[in-house]
């Protein structure tokens, strides 16, 4: 069976990104990088979080993202540099990866991370000794973890150009250990209005975090929506159906039901979107529509948007969320697809929480739309 990812691993400073992307540039694979997609749910850099709240908080939160990426992503990862440290990270890993140890001279990596703490950006693991000695002591540690973890070793030159060092391991390393690039997925996307969670989406699109995705249509219902502008670009076709008052609800999803027969999407997603959607459309494409409802349903269906964390924070909840849903006739009642969890902070606002609860509703959206 072939492997879904290439994992990168070795050194910190190792090149694991900077070769990482080459290579997926390379082979046209999509790229993660696991350090960036940690900073994107911590919301700072790492050196930040970590002298804010250690290295054990940050661990834990890596331990969730790479669970995230071994399960639904396909194409090629670069790890942090202590990712394959936690055992379990490692199994995850491991079910469906192939991985590669990459492995230029130390001695460069050395000198590149010895000029990295005096510009600031070398986060210490243990500041009672000389970085060069910490440095030779993680290397002594880890090197043959990386050397026993990988089917294969690449040594590219650390100071040469990232792509040409990527064609070259292209012709060291076996053919069959490539991934298939995913087929794809033909998107709608529905918005009502700012759009943060569609422009979330474009962005991980951008970044190849859904390379199975092509954006085929996009509908607001609002023609004031600053989704719109948000969308245009980046859809085959970005669409306004301004919903008149005299227009009954079935009428409305005619014309919607038309544009979906006209761009067949395998997918809508709605994304902020405001409207009750009739029984006519429910029957038709409520099964493959899903609908991100910013609360942990059953909890606080029927409500929308700020109206829901008013709600939470009125109530003094602990925990609050996403819920994505197939959408049915019973408003926020489809069968959930996944939910995922916030922490409410005692100082948290409506503003804060919205921010909180979007950030997962982005990453549910991936999430949903990786799973084969
Ligand atoms: C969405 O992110 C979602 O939480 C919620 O409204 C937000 C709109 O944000 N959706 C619903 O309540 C759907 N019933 P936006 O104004 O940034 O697009």
């Amino acid at each position: 069976m072939k492997k879904q990812n290439i994992v990168f691993v070795g050194f910190r400073g190792a090149g694991k990104s900077r070769f990482g992307r080459a290579f997926a540039e390379e082979t046209g694979l999509p790229f993660a990088d696991l350090d960036a997609e940690v900073e994107f749910i911590l919301g700072q850099p790492i050196l930040e979080f970590v002298q804010a709240h250690g290295w054990q908080v940050f661990r834990e939160v890596e331990q969730r993202v790479t669970h995230d990426f071994s399960r639904n992503f396909s194409g090629i990862i670069a790890t942090g540099g202590g990712t394959i440290e936690n055992s379990k990270n490692l199994q995850n890993l491991k079910k469906n990866s192939g991985f590669v140890f990459l492995n230029p001279q130390f001695s460069d990596i050395k000198k590149y991370l010895l000029g990295e703490e005096v510009r600031g950006n070398y986060q210490r693991v243990n500041p009672s000794m000389p970085l060069a000695q910490e440095l030779d002591q993680l290397w002594a540690q880890r090197k043959d973890i990386y050397a026993a973890t990988a089917e294969h070793e690449v040594n590219p030159d650390f100071k040469g150009d990232a792509n040409q060092e990527a064609r070259k391991m292209l012709d060291v390393l076996p053919a069959s250990i490539l991934p298939k690039a995913p087929p794809k997925r033909r998107v709608a996307v529905f918005a009502s209005r700012n759009g943060s969670t569609l422009q979330g989406l474009i962005e991980a699109q951008e970044k190849g975090r859904i390379p199975n995705v092509e954006f085929v249509l996009f509908v607001s219902d609002n023609e004031k929506a600053g989704a719109i502008k948000k969308a245009k670009g980046h859809f085959t076709a970005v669409e306004v159906l301004p919903a008149e008052k005299e227009t009954s609800r079935e009428e409305y999803d005619r014309a919607l039901i038309n544009l979906l027969r006209e761009h067949k999407p395998d997918l809508i997603l709605l994304a902020g979107w405001m409207r009750i959607l009739s029984p006519l459309y429910c029957e038709q494409f409520g099964e493959q529509t899903y609908n991100v409802h910013p609360s942990l349903l059953p909890e606080y269906a029927g409500l929308m948007g700020d109206d829901v964390h008013s709600a939470v924070l009125d109530a003094g909840e602990k925990y609050t969320g996403c819920t994505i849903h197939r959408v049915s006739a019973d408003v926020d009642a489809g069968e959930t697809v996944l939910q995922r969890k916030v922490i409410v902070d005692d100082n948290d606002t409506v503003e804060s929480l919205r921010k909180k609860v979007q950030k997962q509703e982005i990453l549910g959206f991936c999430e949903a739309l990786e799973r084969r």
